[in-house]
């Protein structure tokens, strides 16, 4: 079976696929409070401006992929409105429930799927808008996921990934040392697993930077892709267009 990388180990695919879902399996529950915990709140700000870029229009479809527990899709369906739809997805079931409770009681009922980006279970030309909040860095195929979610939108259509990325060089030493001293320690006492959070640190230095992602999102068929570099590239919103 071919190779590939979970954080700094080489793994077979299937072996990386079923330790991503044994990460998430594990923080679901602690999910949202660990994201604020570990950017202090600028998560939030993040996903604001991709809410603010996507400009979601009153009417349209939207597909969140690896969803987890819905800020995304949340955001969405206030924009979209009754007219329009947004179905809310995730490879894990865990993290899907969580989101689905979440938004439940808030009084939300969206179109929730289990499923997998990289064979996405729509037809083609189906979506205005595909958003991807950091997921991307997780999927063994990133080629195929976003080749995928090119298929699924309509022509003009636009995808949004945002996704921890390369940041400034000025900023490399202290990050590192947050991410590989204080990110961890903070998995162990609130979540309770310390190793889910060294993965994070690791599949983050493993992911394409901003220049390589667009690339990639060219390749999968995206005419026009702008780069949105955040918190001096600790966070980039790659924003492409079918064309
Ligand atoms: C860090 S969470 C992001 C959740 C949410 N989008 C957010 O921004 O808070 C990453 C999510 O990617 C999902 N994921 C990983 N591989 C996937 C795949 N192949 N297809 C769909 N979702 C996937 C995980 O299950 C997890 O819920």
């Amino acid at each position: 079976m071919a190779q590939t990388h979970f954080g700094f180990e080489n793994v077979d695919e299937a072996e990386k696929a079923r330790r991503v879902r044994q990460v998430f399996d594990s923080v679901a529950s602690r999910y949202d409070v660990m994201n604020d915990l570990m950017s202090m709140g600028l998560h939030r700000v993040w996903k604001a401006y991709t809410v603010s870029v996507a400009a979601v229009r009153p009417g349209d479809r939207v597909l969140d992929i690896a969803g987890g527990t819905g800020d995304l899709a949340r955001a969405f369906a206030k924009q979209a409105g009754p007219q329009g739809m947004v179905v809310h997805t995730d490879i894990n079931e865990a993290m899907l429930r969580t989101g689905r409770d979440r938004l439940t009681d808030e009084g939300l009922a969206l179109p929730t799927m289990v499923c997998d980006a990289e064979r996405l279970p729509f037809k083609s030309g189906s979506f205005d808008i595909v958003s991807v909040a950091f997921g991307l860095r997780n999927m063994t195929h990133k080629d195929l996921a976003l080749a995928e979610m090119c298929r699924v939108l309509r022509p003009g259509g636009r995808l949004l990934v945002l996704e921890f990325s390369k940041v400034a060089a000025p900023l490399a030493k202290p990050y590192d040392w947050y991410s590989f001293n204080v990110l961890p320690k903070i998995g162990k006492w609130v979540a309770k697993d310390e190793a889910s959070y060294r993965y994070l640190a690791e599949s983050i230095r493993m992911h394409p930077d901003q220049q390589a992602l667009k690339g990639l999102m060219k390749d999968a068929g995206f005419g026009h892709v702008d780069v949105h570099n955040l918190t001096a590239g600790v966070v980039a919103l790659h924003a492409g267009i079918k064309c």
